[in-house]
C-alpha cells in the first residue's frame, strides 16, 4: 500500500504542531516538523554571525549545503538534531523564529531543507507540518489541511506557549513578530505561504485543541476512502 501523507500548513501559531503531532500519534505515522528544521538552521546562522551574516548569501548557501538536520527518537514526538547535536527549546525563541523566516526565503537554504525533508519522508506514512508541505514537498498528498486563525488568537496562543517556557513577552510584541513573519512568508518568491488548491482550510479560532484534531481527522476520513 502507498504511504499515507497528510500535510498541515498555515501561518505562525495557527495550531499546526499540536494538531500534527496528535494526528501522527493517533494514526501511528511519522511526524515531520519542517519548521523546526528552518529554526535549527536559523539558530546556526545566528550563532555563527547573527542577522548580518545573512548579507553574505554565498556563505549562507555554503553553510546550508554543509548542514545536516534530522530527527531522532519516537516517531510522533521526535527530537531535533543539528549537525549531530540535539536541540531543544532554544529554537522556539522569538529571535530564532525571526531568523528562521529570514533564512527560509533563501533559495539555497530551501533546496537543502527540501532534500533533507524528502530523505526523511521517503516511503513513510507521515504527517508533515509547515508552510509548503502541500504545495511543494508533497503535492500528491492524500490529505491537505491549511490551518488558519485570527491574528489575535494566534498571538495569545504563542504568548502562552512562550510564558510556559519562562519567556514573558508583551502581547503586542508577540503579535508584531508573527505578523512580520507571516508577511515575509507570504511575500517571498520561493515556496510562499499559500494554501494548496486542494487543501481543506480549517479556521481554528475559538476551537479547542481536541476540536482541531477532530477537524483534521474528519478531513482524513473524508479524503481517504477504504479500498
Ligand atoms: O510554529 P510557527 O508556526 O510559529 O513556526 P514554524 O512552523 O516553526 O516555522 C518557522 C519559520 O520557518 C516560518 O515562519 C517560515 O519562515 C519557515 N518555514 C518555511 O519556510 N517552510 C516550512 N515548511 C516550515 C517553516
Amino acid at each position: 500500500m502507498n504511504p499515507l501523507v497528510i500535510t498541515i500548513d498555515g501561518p505562525a501559531a495557527a495550531g499546526k504542531s499540536t494538531t500534527a503531532r496528535a494526528v501522527a500519534q493517533y494514526l501511528g505515522c511519522l511526524y515531520l516538523d519542517s519548521g523546526a528544521m528552518y529554526r535549527a538552521f536559523g539558530l546556526k546562522v545566528d550563532r555563527l554571525g547573527g542577522p548580518s551574516l545573512l548579507d553574505d548569501r554565498a556563505r549562507v548557501a555554503a553553510l546550508a549545503r554543509d548542514t545536516t538536520i534530522g530527527f531522532t527518537g519516537p516517531r510522533d514526538h521526535p527530537a531535533l538534531v543539528l549537525d549531530g547535536v540535539p536541540l531543544g527549546d532554544e529554537i522556539r525563541t522569538p529571535r530564532v523564529s525571526d531568523m528562521a523566516s529570514r533564512v527560509a526565503a533563501i533559495p539555497e537554504v530551501r533546496a537543502r531543507m527540501v532534500d533533507l525533508q524528502r530523505a526523511i519522508a521517503a516511503q513513510e506514512s507521515l504527517v508533515a507540518e509547515g508552510r509548503d508541505m502541500g504545495t511543494v514537498l508533497f503535492p500528491a498528498a492524500a490529505v491537505k489541511v491549511f490551518l488558519v486563525a485570527s491574528v489575535e488568537e494566534r498571538a495569545r496562543r504563542r504568548q502562552k506557549e512562550l510564558a510556559a517556557r519562562g519567556d514573558t513577552q508583551p502581547l503586542a510584541e508577540v503579535r508584531a513578530e508573527i505578523e512580520a513573519r507571516d508577511r515575509r512568508d507570504r511575500e517571498r518568491n520561493i515556496a510562499p505561504l499559500v494554501p494548496a488548491a486542494d487543501a481543506t482550510v480549517v479556521d481554528t479560532s475559538g476551537m479547542t485543541v481536541d476540536e482541531q484534531i477532530q477537524a483534521v481527522l474528519e478531513a482524513v476520513a473524508t479524503r481517504v476512502r477504504p479500498g
